[in-house]
């Protein structure tokens, strides 16, 4: 059995995987850092040497591998990993998976991802914090749909990453 975590960067998916996997008695795997190693660079790197395509086609395939050969796990997706390529059919279609949707709050999404937008991509070129809230409301909008077809859904806002763990 492995346990799918899926949201939007900045919702917890990787603190609380861990935390999860350490309770759980299970592995944990992060597939952005799973593709870090396979391509032996940083995802800033990987997106900014040979773009966001690449950077999705490579994201599918290793999802793929980690859902047929990862057993016991806790998996943390990137945030877009559910949006693209038949990636969100491919877990639900996997017998031995159920996932997980961390819903956090937009606010709370702006407050964590300022700081940190710089190591992200897709927000490292957005420099007021409206754009940043502007950015995150629309696209979050968008992936939504794809997050809220998750098995399960666990809000984060408020809570504190054991209670999130736990539930
Ligand atoms: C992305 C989120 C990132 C990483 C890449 C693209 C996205 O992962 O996969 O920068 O499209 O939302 P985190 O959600 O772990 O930041």
């Amino acid at each position: 059995m492995n346990i799918v975590l899926m949201g939007y960067m900045g919702s917890g998916k990787s603190l609380i995987g861990r935390d999860l996997a350490r309770k759980l008695k299970f592995d944990y795997l992060d597939l952005d850092n799973f593709i870090e190693i396979q391509e032996k660079k940083k995802i800033s790197e990987i997106f900014a040497d040979k773009g966001e395509i690449y950077f999705r086609n490579k994201e599918s395939l290793c999802l793929k591998v980690v859902l047929e050969e990862y057993k016991n796990t806790i998996i943390s997706l990137g945030g877009g990993t559910p949006c693209f390529a038949g990636n969100l059919e491919n877990i639900q279609q996997d017998k031995n998976s159920k996932s997980v949707y961390l819903q956090t709050s937009l606010d709370q999404l702006v407050l964590r991802l300022f700081d940190e937008r710089k190591k992200r991509p897709l927000i490292s070129h957005l420099n007021l914090k409206d754009e940043l809230s502007d950015f995150v409301r629309k696209h979050l909008f968008e992936r939504s749909f794809y997050y809220n077809q998750a098995d399960y859904k666990v809000i984060t806002d408020k809570k504190d990453p054991n209670q999130i763990s736990e539930e």
